[in-house]
Parts: structure tokens; sequence; C-alpha cells
């Protein structure tokens, strides 16, 4: 299993989350997008990176992400602002069936590089062969 639900405090005021990196994380954060305002029936990522190492946590609304390692794949649903799901490098990540209030937030312990992804499945099942 690679979600993890986290520790919530908060008092009457709200909730609080927090993410430190070590500790509740296996990288330093380097890099954080959130993905929002997506479109129904239209999935994103399906990519996976060379060396970096991703941590996804849906902080508004609901979505699904499906992690492929080239042998089997696992499918999270993401509908906690506490529950965090982790992506290890050269895994194949998609996400899909995102609500329309979905705001999902990406951890990364690599600054954006292009030259990091993989976007063709035949060239990462040929890679994840040759490892
Ligand atoms: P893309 O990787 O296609 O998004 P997703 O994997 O969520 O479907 O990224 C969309 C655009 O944003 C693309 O032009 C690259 C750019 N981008 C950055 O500039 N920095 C980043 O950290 C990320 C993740 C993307």
């Amino acid at each position: 299993m690679n979600t993890k639900n986290h520790n919530v405090m908060g008092d009457e005021r709200g909730k609080l989350v927090a993410i430190e990196s070590g500790i509740h994380i296996p990288f330093e954060i380097k890099r954080v997008f959130y993905i929002y305002g997506t479109q129904p029936n239209v999935p994103r990522g399906q990519h996976s990176h060379y060396k970096t190492k991703q941590y996804l946590i849906a902080v508004n609304g609901s979505c699904k992400v499906t992690l492929d390692n080239g042998q089997s794949k696992e499918t999270y649903k993401l509908n906690q602002p506490y529950i965090g799901l982790f992506q290890d490098a050269m895994v194949w990540g998609t996400m899909y069936d995102f609500s329309a209030d979905c705001v999902l937030m990406v951890l990364a312990d690599l600054c954006y590089n292009e030259a990091d992804y993989i976007r063709n499945y035949e060239d990462f099942i040929r890679i994840k062969c040759n490892e």
C-alpha cells in the first residue's frame, strides 16, 4: 500500500495537516505543483520519471491514481486531504476521475526537467525490462 493517512491536527478553529521532508515523506521537497480545473474524462499524468519521486495529495475533492511499476498496476482513490500517495521514480502514473472541485497537490524531490520524463509507455516498459 503506497498511501498514508497523515495525522490531522486541529481544534475548534479547523483542521491542519503538516508534511515534513524526511519525517512524513521519504525525500526532500524541491518542488510543489498542483492540478485543478480538470476536465471530465480527461486523464493527466500518463508518464513516468527517470529520477523524480512524487507525493500526491488531493487537498480538495477527489481523483483516482493508477500506479504501474511495469509488472503490476494498483489504483488508489485520493478523497481526503490527509491521504498521501507516494509515486517512486520509474513508476508510470495516471490520474483520472477528477471531481470538478479537485485540487491535486504534488510534492517532488527534483525541479522540473522535461528530460526526466518518459512519456511513451512502450519506452517505459522497454527501459524497465533493461533495469
Ligand atoms: P504535464 O506534465 O503535461 O502535466 P500532467 O502530468 O499533470 O498531465 O505538464 C503540463 C505543462 O506544465 C507542461 O507544459 C509542463 C509544465 N510544467 C512545468 O512547467 N513545471 C512543472 O513542475 C510541471 C509538473 C509541469
